[in-house]
């Protein structure tokens, strides 16, 4: 159970606290809320209370002989403050703390965790990129805002992630500084390319060749390392749902889309992560319009074709042109024992040519779709490390490996 403060400051996403509140409390943390005076014009104290089963009050003032201004953050395992707008960055980077929520960040030893939300020319005007640098640089993390439809009828960066990210993302960052992940510090400003889901390869207008991967490791990953400062571009396969609290993302459907776009990145970047189950195979004469049985008879026959190893000629043309670019790579097997796996994975990693290769044991098909999982992570420079526990927390240590090689 964590003691958490969750501060809510005066955006029209306000609202979206109460879905962080019940994800806290459902997981049996312990959640106060510290909302600033201009939240509560867009959010009620009696809705805040009655989820989070605790009294709010937002006031310095009150309560002085309890010291409440500093005691707070003294006793807070983590700290929230979502949503974040460009004003509480501008305070929270000053050190001002002439509220309740300012006060308790600067007593805090806390991780702090904070999610902005706001239009898209205020999040990319110089002074919020430079608030929100300074934070980082001082080891806050600072969650990158969803793109999307805004309040009025503009689009574009400054939605709040959906409050199961913006959560996730906390909990991972109370773990990872838990385990002394130090090297995460490292991927701030680094541009980082990850691919997430399983292709599908059409063999018709309708009909496809796919696989069961859910995307959710690589969404964890692209969480984490946007949450770590990381410039992210997600790259999804055939994504069940559009995913939150990534950076930058990118749909594509075939192979081919996902090499074409990976190959257009890959100059300008400093690490390629890819966890996309990618079919090794397309159908040579795919079909624009749809088969029809009584044309196809009782047996018919598919002719498959090689994709690219989008990996492997990753490799290949950072070696050939001096790009400084980080690859990780990833292995779906099926092994009779851990001995079996790791051995397995050795040999992907030599043949793939990766810098790391991160290994699980699908057989069963259990982990496809939880957020659970069990992996080992194979270095180049020979270092070996196994973890299991929740996908998002075994992002935090694939991206330590990863940021322990970075210079
Ligand atoms: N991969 C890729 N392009 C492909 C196929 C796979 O980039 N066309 C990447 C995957 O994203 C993963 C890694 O390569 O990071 C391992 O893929 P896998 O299919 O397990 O490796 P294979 O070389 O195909 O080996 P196997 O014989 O086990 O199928």
């Amino acid at each position: 159970m964590l003691r958490v403060v969750l501060g809510v400051t005066g955006g029209i996403s306000a609202y979206k606290a109460t879905g962080i509140i019940r994800s806290l409390t459902e997981a049996g943390h312990q959640v106060k809320v510290i909302p600033t005076s201009n939240a509560l014009r867009f959010i009620g104290a009696a809705t805040l209370e009655a989820l989070s089963h605790n009294s709010v009050d937002p006031d310095l003032y009150s309560d002085v002989a309890e010291v409440k201004h500093v005691q707070l953050g003294q006793e807070a395992d983590l700290v929230i403050v979502a949503p974040a707008t460009a004003n509480f960055l501008a305070r929270y980077a000053a050190g001002i703390a002439d509220d309740l929520l300012g006060t308790t960040l600067l007593a805090t030893k806390a991780p702090v965790v904070v999610a902005p939300a706001m239009h898209t020319e205020m999040w990319q005007h110089p002074s919020t990129v430079r608030n929100v640098a300074t934070l980082r640089e001082r080891g806050v993390v600072v969650l990158e805002p969803d793109t999307g439809r805004l309040t009025g009828a503009d689009s574009g960066p400054g939605r709040l992630p959906e409050p199961e990210a913006i959560v996730a993302t906390a909990l991972a960052t109370v773990e990872a500084q838990s385990r002394n992940l130090k090297n995460l510090q490292r991927l701030s400003g680094k541009r980082i390319l990850i691919s997430a889901g399983g292709t599908h390869e059409p063999i018709d207008a309708v009909r496809y060749i796919g696989n069961s991967s859910s995307g959710k490791q690589g969404i964890a990953l692209a969480q984490v390392a946007a949450s770590a400062g990381a410039i992210v571009t997600l790259v999804g396969a055939n994504l069940p749902v559009k995913p939150s609290g990534v950076g930058e993302y990118l749909h594509v459907a075939t192979a081919q889309e996902m090499a074409d776009i990976i190959s257009q990145r890959l100059p300008s970047c400093d690490a390629l992560i890819m966890a996309a189950a990618v079919s090794d195979y397309r159908v040579e004469d795919s079909s624009p319009l749809k088969l029809k049985k009584s044309n196809l008879g009782d047996r018919t026959t598919l002719t498959l074709v090689a994709n690219p190893d989008i990996l492997a000629t990753s490799v290949e043309r950072i070696g050939n042109s001096g790009l400084s670019c980080l690859t990780v790579g990833f292995a779906a097997e099926t092994p009779a024992s851990t001995e079996e796996l790791e051995d397995l994975a050795a040999r992907k990693l030599a043949r793939k040519g990766c810098d790391i290769l991160v290994a699980n044991d699908v057989s069963g098909g259990g982990v496809f779709g939880s957020d659970r999982t069990s992996v080992v992570i194979l270095s180049s420079s020979g270092e070996t490390a196994r973890f299991s526990g929740s996908k998002i927390e075994a992002s935090s240590a694939i991206l330590n490996s990863l940021a322990s090689l970075m210079s």
